[in-house]
């Protein structure tokens, strides 16, 4: 018995997609997270909890909110975070992503890492003897559904039982809400045009999360009832030689006024950033009462500092 808790105490935990992660685990990261959020709002500091601690920040893509609020987030628990640009380290091209999560193991505490294809950051996961979090890739985007979860959990005062309807491409993002609305018992229907739904292989594992998708081609039907109205870009980062066909296979499906009032009066207006106005939804709705987007970028902060602090904390 002692030796089995010794045992799991020293393997480490990533977050390579929310899949693998119970709701009891999710909800620890919520609680912490709104904890932090208001001990730093009451201006109680937390430089202790990752003191001597370093974060590498790996990205092969853009980003604004997820490298700004790691880096932030690791010098608010005291420790450091190494930004490595697509140019310097040329994960895959100049090195394997087993080489550089051996190497990088041997200097950092941890790594988080922005990919294209999402079996790099499971490659990375797998040979790589710190904690790594999916910062992003082709697949997911599990930081992301965690700032959003803990957003619609202040706003709403509950998770379970609400309908959160996402308008638009079922991409990284929407899949990543998919579990987390399977794990922690919100209702997920996606609306999206005739020939595009969600990859099996995710819709697998939202139903082994005792989940489910309903998929629905018309928006105006599909947002009756929602409590939140979820959408994100056409064209994701790495499909920008289909970007023509997408935004015509889109049309339609903005997200404006006028859909906003099919939802529940009271819904919630989300998009994770950054955001093409005039494309999946219009400026009006991004700053009209429903929207909450700049509250799901500031919690991005909470939500990874309770993630880290779980992660890399202690030891
Ligand atoms: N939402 C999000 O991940 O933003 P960035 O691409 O700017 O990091
Ligand atoms: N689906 C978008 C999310 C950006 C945060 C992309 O992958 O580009």
């Amino acid at each position: 018995m002692i030796i089995e808790e010794v045992t799991v105490k020293l393997q480490k935990r990533d977050l390579v997609s929310l899949a693998d992660w119970s709701r009891e685990e999710i909800w620890e990261v919520l609680e912490l997270a709104k904890r932090l959020k208001e001990e730093r709002k009451a201006g109680i500091r937390h430089d202790h909890v990752l003191r001597g601690k370093t974060l590498a920040l790996l990205f092969q893509k853009p980003s604004l909110r997820t490298r700004v609020s790691f880096a932030v987030g690791m010098e608010e628990l005291g420790g450091k975070a190494l930004y490595l640009g697509p140019d310097e380290v040329k994960l895959g091209v100049r090195e394997t992503a087993e080489d550089v999560a051996l190497v990088l193991s041997r200097y950092v505490h941890g790594i988080m890492a922005r990919v294209f294809e999402h079996a790099v950051v499971e490659e990375l996961a797998r040979f790589a003897t710190v904690p790594v979090i999916n910062g992003l890739s082709d697949t997911y985007h599990p930081c992301q559904a965690l700032g959003d979860m803990l957003t619609i959990w202040e706003r709403k005062r509950r998770l379970e039982g609400l309908t959160l309807v996402f308008v638009g491409d079922p991409n990284n993002v929407a899949n990543s809400l998919m579990l987390a609305c399977a794990k922690l018992g919100l209702r997920f229907r996606l609306a999206c045009p005739q020939g595009y739904g969600p990859r099996e292989e995710v819709l697998e594992l939202v139903r082994a999360a005792g989940g489910e998708v309903e998929v629905l081609h018309d928006p105006r039907a599909a947002v009756e009832g929602a409590d939140v109205v979820y959408t994100d870009v056409w064209v994701s980062m790495g499909e920008e030689s289909i970007a023509e066909k997408k935004k015509r296979d889109f049309a339609g499906f903005t997200v404006d006024m006028e859909l906003l009032s099919n939802a529940k009066p009271d819904s919630l207006l989300m998009h994770c950033l950054p955001a093409h106005y005039g494309e999946e939804l219009t400026y009006e709705a991004a700053r009209s009462k429903h929207s909450v987007i700049f509250e799901q970028a500031e919690n991005r902060l909470h939500a990874q500092k309770a993630l880290l602090a779980l992660l890399l904390g202690g030891g």
